[in-house]
């Protein structure tokens, strides 16, 4: 039995092998410095002539980028290195050299090629990280809908309905009638919560809109809670505890992969505070200026952001100047020279993404500040509405017209229902959506036709209105969407495993 990097810290002092593939070389005189990765973890192994001999020593100096080894050796610590610990090689055994040069070098790519080397790309360490983490909040989310008696249901993929609007359908053949990709297997999860009474689904839904906005897939896996007898204000409060608890999970057995993604965690850590809870109308208040919130409206926060950017501009500028004559130098050391033009080169990317900042944001405040009464939020909107807050903020009351047909009417109001958003901070925006259910089966039936759905398809829907009909609600969370925001992902394209998305689907 071999053993795995992970479990170095109970391993000190003994003997382990570890077997997994080279991510990094060097060498210098008498020594070869691997960083391994096997999967659980990266961890610097040390070979050195002396101890293991001039012939396996010549091998180890052979290995290249993604060589696959078995090595063994003895376990010691090292604050200095990766994960703690370094292992010092007694022994080596190669598994495969490859004969062509790896495309994926420690050198920057661009994220197209990147993309298309996806199945080579899941190797780096950033990915590595964004799949654990991945995994960490899927085990989260079972754990909280478990341990509070849900049950978790599969719908089906293939539907002969929409539950989502019929423009973003995948149509396909079912043996010669049309079938449909599921949008979301909500209708199917309600059906399921009349006889279980709490239910989650969690499977693939798909969505054909040909976008190509940095937080849309064409397949995307999503989270679908349904509760008999809750309504708007208890579906609110379990979103809440839910997201509460999946990121504090994230943060307490995430640190070292977050650590390696370089995630700045403040935002996430103030999921402990109560999620502001704005209806619709409020929210376009806030945005258009009209109402503020701890005494500061939506188009001063934009004033003052844009007004820092500048100031942000002109730091940069002059920190560049002064170390551009340090380069300029010839009698300066190479490395400072060195150091200093890599600053630059740093300070003017971030100088292309501010000014990128300063021609947006006037766009932003353009549509806050002229913001429709019934209109669904932009992704500017999103981003402004959570900076006013810099909490995940719920939204909720939305206009009927711009919302699905299931969700129920406000009471003495038809024009709005009782649908709830939630939007993330730092520019992520929804990562849920839910409602409570129209349950009169009258106003459905209407629904259903002014949405131009084919009734027929949806009697076995309404069949849940006319037998043991109860209040109801539920939600539906992005997966990739969040992960994008756990991990502070600016494309949601990293944060599944393979992305099927408009204009991809290889690999
Ligand atoms: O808001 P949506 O469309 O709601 C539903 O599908 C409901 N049936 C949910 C329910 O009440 N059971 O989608 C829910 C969430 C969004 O908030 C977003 O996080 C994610 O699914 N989502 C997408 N993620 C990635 N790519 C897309 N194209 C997405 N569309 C929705
Ligand atoms: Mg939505």
């Amino acid at each position: 039995m071999h053993q795995y990097i992970r479990q170095f810290p109970s391993l000190e002092n003994q003997t382990a092998t570890i077997k997994g593939w080279v991510a990094n070389s060097r060498d210098s005189k008498g020594l070869v410095f691997l960083v391994m990765r096997d999967g659980s973890g990266f961890a610097q192994c040390v070979v050195s002539e002396e101890t293991v001999g001039a012939e396996q020593f010549a091998l180890a100096k052979s290995l290249t980028q993604e060589s696959a080894v078995a090595l063994t050796g003895t376990v010691l610590k090292d604050e200095r290195q990766v994960g703690g610990y370094e292992l010092q090689v007694t022994g080596l055994q190669v598994y495969s050299i490859p004969t062509v040069e790896y495309p994926i070098t420690p050198k920057e790519h661009g994220v197209e090629f990147l993309g298309k080397k996806r199945h080579l790309w899941l190797r780096s360490r950033r990915q590595w990280a964004i799949m654990r983490v991945r995994n960490e909040i899927i085990m989260g989310i079972h754990a909280f809908f478990q341990e509070r008696g849900f049950v978790q249901m599969d719908a089906p993929i293939l539907t002969g309905n929409a539950c989502e609007g019929t423009s973003e359908l995948f149509a396909t053949d079912f043996y010669g009638d049309p079938a449909y990709l599921s949008q979301s297997g909500q209708l199917y999860g309600e059906a399921m919560a009349m006889a279980q009474g709490l239910i989650y689904t969690f499977g693939p839904t798909f969505r054909a809109e040909k976008s190509v906005t940095r937080r849309h897939l064409s397949e995307f896996w999503m989270i679908e809670p349904e509760m008999a007898f809750y309504d708007l204000e208890m579906n609110m409060a379990l979103i809440e505890d839910f997201i509460r608890s999946v990121v504090t999970r994230v943060l307490d057995r995430c640190k070292m992969e977050l650590q390696t993604l370089e995630r700045d965690t403040t935002m996430l850590e103030k999921v402990a505070q109560p999620f502001p809870r704005i209806t619709h109308a409020e929210a376009v208040k806030i945005l258009r200026g009209e109402k503020a919130v701890n005494g500061r409206t939506a188009l001063e926060m934009l004033d003052a952001e844009i007004a820092r950017c500048q100031d942000r501009i002109a730091a940069c500028q002059a920190d560049i100047a002064q170390r551009e004559i340090v380069v300029k130098d010839t009698n300066e050391k190479k490395g400072v020279r060195n150091f200093n033009q890599a600053q630059i080169d740093k300070l003017k990317q971030e100088i292309a993404d501010l000014e990128e900042q300063l021609r947006n944001l006037p766009k932003w405040r353009e549509s806050a500040a002229t913001f429709p009464e019934d209109g669904d939020f932009g992704n500017s909107d999103e981003t402004v509405l959570t900076r006013m807050f810099d909490a995940p903020v719920m939204v909720y009351n939305w206009p009927t017209k711009i919302k699905a047909f299931y969700m129920k009417e406000v009471e003495g109001d038809p024009e709005h229902v009782k649908g709830v958003d939630v939007l993330a901070p730092e520019g992520f925006g929804e990562i849920v959506g839910g409602s409570e259910r129209e349950t009169d089966l009258s106003i459905l039936t209407r629904k259903i036709e002014e949405h131009k759905l084919p009734m027929e398809a949806f009697e076995w829907y309404l069949d849940l209105r006319r037998f043991g009909s109860v209040p109801h609600a539920g939600f539906g969370l992005g997966l990739e969407r969040f992960v994008a925001w756990m991990c502070n992902i600016q494309h949601i394209r990293e944060a599944i495993p393979f992305q099927r998305r408009y204009g991809w689907l290889f690999p």
